[in-house]
């Protein structure tokens, strides 16, 4: 594991003599199997690892680093910035940002980049994954077989929801929610989405329908999908009053960020089959996963894992590199946020 630091041992000293030392690139530690323990940059700046459980450097350290590559459990805000003043970069390991103070950095100069494109057919497979695993109750079925007390093929064992002619309904038609409301005629299903911009790409190629509101469609879906990011305005969007909207036994996916759903009024609407079953991938105070949506039959849980495959993951350290690299040459970043 690079080191590199000159003083890395010696905490929060002064300024070691010898006056110009080489910036800095802060890394998360958690990415060194898919960067190495060496990543190259610019004019010979060195890398300090820092795991999500470290603090970020103190010290003299602070002042010489001007790139942070953070996973999206490192709150960035106003404090984290100003404790590093010669900062110019952050490039979230991460599509969502809500992690970072994007007006902070803004007044600060600070560029804030994430990681688009690179995770959205990843993220469109996992949430297909989740609706076809709510939709066909296979929590259920695989507790079943695994306790050794299936007792043989039944007409009525574990019946679900079938998708052909139903409706997907999609919050927030940006690439994931496109990538997913692409996959769906495979399965017959139509498309309403809710979006700010119509999404006339997503109309033309799949007869996808916008709606008006977000209470349309909550009215018409079978199976909705959250892909909307978590903002002022969108954190606890679909609270009791949005849940009993959906029509009885609908599905609920969520991949997004958990704070966009109600946690409770969510596990109240499963408890009392009002939902039919959901589909989570994101909890509003990750790694916690409320204890009722983990016991919930119909409820269908998974541990962020959205973006996990090989390829999406070493696409993503690749974009957050190139960004910083960039930025660090004075050159404009590939995907700025904001
Ligand atoms: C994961 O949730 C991401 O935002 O990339
Ligand atoms: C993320 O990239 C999105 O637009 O959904």
């Amino acid at each position: 594991m690079s080191r590199s630091a000159p003083a890395a041992g010696s905490a929060h000293g002064a300024e070691p003599p010898g006056g110009s030392s080489p910036g800095l690139v802060v890394v998360a530690r958690e990415l060194v199997p898919l960067c190495g323990d060496a990543p190259r940059w610019p004019g010979g700046r060195e890398t300090r690892f820092v795991a999500a459980d470290e603090p970020l450097p103190g010290g003299y350290l602070a002042r010489r680093v001007e790139a942070i590559i953070p996973l999206l459990s490192r709150p960035i805000g106003a404090a984290e910035l100003d404790a590093l003043p010669g900062l110019r970069i952050v490039s979230n390991y991460a599509v969502g940002y809500d992690n970072v103070d994007v007006a902070a950095a803004a007044e600060r100069g600070i560029v804030v980049c994430n990681t688009p494109d690179v995770l959205t057919s990843a993220t469109a497979d996992l949430t297909w994954a989740l609706i076809l695993a709510a939709a066909r109750r296979l929590r259920e079925g695989l507790d079943l077989a695994r306790s050794g007390d299936w007792a043989g093929w039944r007409p009525d064992e574990l019946l679900g929801m079938g998708l052909e002619e139903k409706t997907l309904g999609i919050l927030g038609a940006g690439r994931i929610g496109s990538a997913v409301a692409r996959r769906a005629p495979g399965f017959g299903m139509r498309v309403v989405y809710w979006n700010l911009a119509p999404n006339e790409i997503l109309e033309r190629e799949i007869g996808a329908r916008r709606a008006d509101t977000l209470g349309e469609v909550l009215s018409v879906c079978d199976v909705l999908s959250v892909h909307l990011p978590l903002t002022a305005d969108t954190d606890g969007l679909l609270g009791e009053a949005e849940l009993v909207r959906l029509r009885p036994g609908a599905v609920l996916v969520n991949t997004a960020r958990g704070e966009i759903v109600d946690t409770e009024a969510l596990a109240a609407a499963l408890r009392q089959g009002r939902l039919g079953a959901a589909g989570l991938d994101v909890y509003p105070d990750e790694p916690a996963i409320p204890a009722e949506l983990r016991e919930l039959p119909n409820a269908f849980v998974l541990p962020h894992l959205g973006s996990a495959t090989r390829e999406a993951r070493r696409g993503m350290w690749e974009l957050a590199a190139v960004n910083v690299r960039r930025v660090l040459e004075g050159r404009p970043p590939l995907t700025p946020v904001g």
